[in-house]
């Protein structure tokens, strides 16, 4: 298999670094230490076609992290993107609101099971910010609960004390809790009367450079119960895994009903934009909360997000990828156990997590993935991947063909592996 060769997405980084703040910032960029080493990765991309990105060198990938989540159909899916042609022939960013709007509410009310509403704005954190600031007008209260390790975005309250930017006060009101620690949640709550506004956590634990988990049993229930008994708004943080575990949204996957759920990767197959979805009880609270941007209202993004979940409503896009993630995954722990190594699966198989468990420090695992990529199979070592609807069969081949060719040249690198 031929190594991958990054020359000119080198010389263009160079250029970048000129006139951008770390040439490519954000978790998409090489500062963030997550690709290592950066000799093994893209830096961008010229084009993409369904499961495929080439970068500027010419290099095809099977991408396993859909631009971190919003490619769920396949890059450039022709239904999605001619229904925002036919939309951009009448308008996009307008001064009154196209009606595409409405029709893209009434069809995330009719698809999600706990929406009475829908809210729209242009990010996962614009919707997650959204969702606490209306908690805080539902209750009158001030706190939120979070899990330790979950991510919401980047805006100041869901960031550390100590990163650069953020101050004491930005996270002031926050308190934090084991995942699937059911009792400290209820003794946080025992211990803040009437003070918590909002419990706020993704649907299963998926934070990066660890394995993910599943609710345990009851947990939600458990939760669920809590937070009505004592006025406290459960908000479901859907951005990553929506639309890739249920078309009713992850609360109705794990057997129980949010109050919130905020949506956005998975809307529109790229086009960008997020959903905050409530109930009844929620809507003056919504109403009430200034809130808005620029862009949030504009008519393509609608047209791309209608047409993209009802094709995923007729493929039954989440069926699809469960059984084409675990397809990829058993052979992938398979051939790894070929050669001495352990590759743990975690999460759900549409969006899993894996690890060479190895070695602790995950450096096996680094080189392991820096390999496949140097192939054409594009993961990431620190992050969960994603499945997308279009990945075939003759993709998941070829990724294993790729997978167990690294797979040897780490074990020769390492002849301590039996
Ligand atoms: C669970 C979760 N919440 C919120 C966000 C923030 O979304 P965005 O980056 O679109 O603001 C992300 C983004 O990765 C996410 O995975």
């Amino acid at each position: 298999m031929k190594l991958y060769k990054y020359e000119k997405n080198l010389e263009l980084f160079k250029r970048a670094l000129k006139v951008i703040p770390t040439g490519i910032y954000g978790h998409l960029g090489p500062v963030e230490g997550c690709y290592i080493p950066t000799s093994a990765y893209p830096f961008y991309s010229e084009r993409a076609k369904g499961s495929y990105f080439w970068d500027v060198d010419g290099n095809r990938f099977i991408d396993y992290m859909c631009a971190y989540g919003p490619n769920v159909l396949g890059y450039n899916d022709d239904v999605v993107d001619n229904a925002v042609k036919e939309q951009l022939k009448l308008g996009n960013c307008t001064t009154a609101p196209s009606t595409k709007m409405i029709e893209f509410a009434e069809l995330m009310v009719d698809t999600v099971e706990m929406a009475d509403w829908a809210f729209f704005a242009k990010n996962g954190g614009d919707v997650t910010s959204f969702a606490l600031m209306v908690a805080k007008a539902a209750t009158g209260r001030k706190k939120t609960i979070l899990v330790k390790g979950g991510y919401h975005g980047v805006a100041p309250w869901t960031q550390k004390l100590g990163c650069p930017g953020i101050v004491e006060e930005d996270i002031a009101n926050n308190i934090y809790v084991n995942w699937n620690n059911y009792e400290e949640v209820e003794k946080i709550v025992k211990d803040n009367p009437d003070e918590i506004a909002c419990f706020m956590a993704t649907p299963y634990h998926h934070p990066v450079f660890q394995d993910n988990e599943l609710p345990q049993k009851d947990y939600w229930q458990k939760i669920r119960k809590l937070c009505t008994d004592n006025g406290i708004v459960l908000a479901i943080d859907d951005v990553r895994c929506g639309f890739r575990l249920d078309m009713a949204g992850s609360d109705h996957y794990f057997g129980f009903k949010a109050d919130l759920m905020c949506f956005c990767k998975a809307l529109g197959n790229g086009w960008n934009f997020s959903t905050l979805c409530g109930t009844d009880a929620l809507r003056d609270a919504a109403s009430s909360v200034m809130y808005t941007g620029s862009y949030w209202l504009s008519a393509a993004p609608f047209a791309a997000g209608i047409a993209c979940i009802n094709k995923l409503k007729e493929i039954n896009g989440p069926k699809l990828m469960q059984e084409k993630g675990k397809k990829l995954t058993d052979g992938l722990v398979e051939i790894g156990k070929k050669y001495g190594f352990d590759l743990k699966v975690s999460g759900i198989p549409s969006m899993w997590y894996m690890r060479i468990t190895n070695d602790d420090s995950l450096t096996l695992h680094q080189e392991w993935i820096a390999e496949c990529v140097r192939r054409g199979a594009f993961f990431a070592a620190h992050h969960n991947l994603f499945i997308n609807c279009s990945l075939s069969n003759e993709d998941i081949k070829l990724t294993h063909e790729i997978a167990e060719e690294a797979f040897k040249v780490v074990k020769s690198n390492h002849p301590e592996i039996k």
